[in-house]
């Protein structure tokens, strides 16, 4: 106790001296602001004090980048926070030098520093930005925003809801952040879950809506770890795109929509409750069922449903063209709890579990834990890559591809939906196969971040 209370002394300490100090450098002409800050935000029920969070200028989640497709978007990143930061945009396909994954696209912002981030945004969708420096802490402090790139045409809806679904690891008496965010449990089994869930920052988020009201729901999962499973009540809609890109037919949504760490789906759904009823997104957990988001229904926009919505205008040159030429690479995950790793290489050395334990280092790929001077594959751009992944492990891990999308190759060699984050869970092989139009290198990695901050982090080069 008194050293969690040292702790929390000693981040207050820090976070006070950070927002004293006045910035050297003011946004360059045309670029608009993002400054990374220490705020606080009403959590927890008014009960609670508030709690003191990271924010992108102040709010949490951060503001909405709301933009037209094929638009720029020009922000002058500010760090105001008391460590090193960085801005990733993620799903989108980016220039490389532009994609703010400190380490290896650009160093790391340096409290009272910034960074002119400034980039096309090729594709509709939804998609999101956050920290990439310490991500394990930055984003769990809430340091996120959403991305809404809108088709060119308008779609056939009432309205249109940005939910950010987050869990909280908060201490019950203080409604504080818990600060211990390298724990080695968190680490070495599923990451840091909260115990604490949230819908943009509100744990009953609650939205008016009317019977027969149809309803595009753009959905991020923002957590560290907590895979997300998410059914309807009340309201009966489709899947209409994942992680940004339009699936080519809008999908039913009949059983759970499971949304992993980093992913996205957006959904169409017609309010089928009756006035006076609520309608809900449900979360789903050990088979129970628990209000993500009310929508109490009052009223009704229309006498009866409408048709089936068309699907959403495909994002331009996104094929792969056979995987037959690919250059194939294989990625075996080992490490964690109950695991099957009992060696593995950390800075250059074979290190046992044993002392990969003592040093908080959990994961390997491909026998490695952590970055590599050589990338897992290097092609030239245009080439397609297949990788075979194989979860050697006991938890499930969300793998995110920075820079560009791909798709599942499934057991009948056909190919599955584009996304940028693939869910995988324990005993499971899969396939991916893209082509490696953007050049650079891509930082590819576990989406559960305590994983990704002990060990499970790769890098692939296009040139
Ligand atoms: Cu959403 Cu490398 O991250
Ligand atoms: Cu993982």
């Amino acid at each position: 106790m008194a050293t969690r209370r040292k702790f929390l002394g000693q981040g207050a300490a820090m976070i006070a001296a950070a927002t004293v100090p006045t910035l050297g450098r003011a946004a360059t002409p045309r670029f608009s602001q993002l400054t990374a800050r220490p705020a606080t935000v009403q959590l927890a029920p008014r009960s609670f004090p508030e709690t003191k969070i990271w924010g992108y200028n102040g709010e949490m989640p951060g503001p909405e980048l709301r933009l037209a497709q094929g638009a720029r978007i020009q922000k002058t990143f500010l760090n105001e926070l008391p460590q090193a930061s960085s801005i990733h945009w993620h799903g989108v396909r980016i220039d490389n030098v532009m994609d703010g994954v400190a380490g290896l696209t650009q160093p790391a912002v340096e409290p009272g520093q910034g960074f002119d981030y400034d980039f096309v945004v090729p594709d509709a969708g939804t998609y999101w930005y956050h920290a990439h420096n310490r991500s394990a802490e930055q984003v769990a402090r809430g340091l996120y925003g959403a991305i809404i790139v809108e088709e060119a045409e308008a779609q056939d809806i009432d309205r249109e809801e940005v939910l950010i679904l987050d869990d909280w690891l908060l201490n019950p008496e203080t409604a504080q952040i818990d600060p211990d965010f390298d724990s080695r449990h968190d680490r070495s089994h599923a990451g840091r879950r909260g115990n604490f869930i949230a819908t943009n920052g509100r744990h009953d988020l609650t939205l008016d809506v009317k019977q027969h009201e149809r309803l595009r729901l753009r959905l991020i999962n923002a957590a560290n770890a907590r895979i997300f499973v998410l059914a309807l009540s009340g309201m009966e809609g489709w899947t209409m795109a994942l992680d940004g890109m339009p699936l080519t037919q809008p999908k039913p949504l009949t059983d759970a929509l499971i949304l992993g760490p980093g992913q996205r789906a957006d959904l169409i759904v017609d309010v089928t409750a009756e006035s006076g009823k609520t309608a809900h997104l449900v979360r789903i957990e050990d088979q129970e069922g628990a209000s993500q988001v009310a929508f109490p229904v009052s009223g009704r926009a229309a006498s009866a449903r409408r048709e089936p919505p068309r699907p959403l205008p495909s994002n331009p040159g996104m094929d792969v063209s056979g995987t037959k030429k690919a250059v194939t690479a294989r990625l075996n995950m080992q490490g964690g709890a109950m695991g099957t790793l009992d060696a593995a290489i950390l800075n250059g050395e074979r290190k046992s579990f044993r002392q990969l334990i003592e040093a908080n280092q959990f994961w390997s790929f491909n026998g490695t834990i952590g970055m590599t001077d050589v990338p897992l594959v290097s092609v030239s751009k245009g080439e397609t890559i297949k990788l075979d992944i194989y979860n050697d492990t006991s938890f499930p891990h969300a793998m995110h591809l920075h820079g560009m999308h791909f798709r599942e190759v499934t057991k009948d060699a056909g190919l599955g939906h584009l996304r940028d984050t693939l869910l995988m869970f324990g005993g499971e092989t899969r396939t991916i196969a893209f082509t490696a139009d953007n050049p650079g290198k891509w930082l590819f990695h576990c989406h559960m971040l305590s994983h990704a901050a002990s060990g499970m982090m790769t890098w692939l080069e296009v040139t």
